[in-house]
């Protein structure tokens, strides 16, 4: 059921953590895949390491401009003759700043970057499978801190993964008279550049040990665990899900004002009881 032989399917942000971990599944699984991202340097060293597990091919693009998603589109549909699937997956995390110091600029680039982004790429692969008939499936990234909870000081990306979690549902509605279902991811903290500030430098053994102490299943998540998700939610063993949200976070977004780490404000219900 999550074999995808035959199958075509553009992997965005495909040069960094999650998108090349997913990519890799895919082409495990079988599928052509197509990798796009603004970064030429990584693509080609994502590509080249990929190439030997399967059908893989790259296009550099700006997927945040309607050009950079129409070509990444077009560039799946001339090289494997068709799509099936999108993982809408390119992001960043922006600046950091309480919402009176957050610049213009600043905004709106975390906006095009992660959510217009996603508008433009999912509307251009969603018209190439309603063209040649194909029931697509399409998976956008949200997050679990930005899209379901909120992080202090970071307004910008809080509101494109909220509005990444609503541009999926109203998709789902528009598309599923197509075939096309439409889903998105929320994962927790993921142990990549993005997701853990400070790892590529310093001590990343104590990094990501200070993360796994606050999340419930007392570890970090990687980019297989996202991976293995989106992989699930392009397969036929997920033909009934579309318009869900579905979080990968080992519990994280449970911690809340009273079961959360809080100096013995409220009892530590979630505590480690092995300790
Ligand atoms: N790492 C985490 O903890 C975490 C948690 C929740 C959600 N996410 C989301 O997962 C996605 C991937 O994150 P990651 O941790 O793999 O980060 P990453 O930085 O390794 O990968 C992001 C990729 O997106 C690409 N990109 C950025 N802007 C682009 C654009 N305009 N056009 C095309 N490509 C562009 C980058 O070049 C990069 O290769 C992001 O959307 C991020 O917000 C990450």
């Amino acid at each position: 059921m999550t074999d995808f032989e035959g199958q075509s399917i553009l992997v965005t942000g495909a040069a960094g953590a999650i998108g090349s971990a997913t990519a890799r599944l895919f082409a495990e699984r079988g599928a052509q895949v197509m990798l796009a991202d603004v970064n030429g340097e990584r693509l080609d060293a994502v590509v080249d390491l990929l190439g030997g597990i399967g059908a893989i091919d790259g296009v550099v693009s700006d997927l945040s401009q309607s050009e950079g998603a129409q070509k990444a589109v077009a560039a799946t549909v001339e090289r494997w003759g068709r799509i099936d699937g999108l993982f809408n997956n390119a992001g960043i995390a922006g600046a950091v700043k309480p919402v009176h110091e957050l610049g213009d600029d600043e905004f709106d680039h975390v906006i095009a970057t992660n959510l217009r982004s996603l508008f433009l790429t999912q509307k251009h692969a969603a018209r190439a499978m309603i063209e040649a008939d194909t029931p697509g499936a399409i998976v956008n990234m949200g997050s679990s801190m930005g899209g379901w909870d909120v992080l202090s000081g970071g307004a910008a990306y809080v509101t494109s993964k909220h509005g990444a979690i609503g541009l999926t549902k109203a998709a789902a509605l528009d598309l599923g008279p197509y075939g096309i279902r439409v889903n998105a991811v929320c994962p927790g903290v993921i142990e990549t550049t993005l997701g853990v500030p400070g790892l590529d430098k310093g001590d990343r053994q104590s990094a990501v040990a200070a993360f796994a102490e606050r999340i419930p299943t007392r570890r970090i998540g990687q980019p297989v665990d996202v991976a293995e998700v989106v992989v699930f939610l392009a397969s036929k063993a997920a033909a009934h899900i579309s318009g869900a949200a579905w979080l990968i976070d080992g519990g994280q977004t449970l911690q809340s004002f009273s079961n959360g780490p809080a100096d013995g404000v409220y009892p530590l219900l979630s505590s480690d009881p092995r300790r």
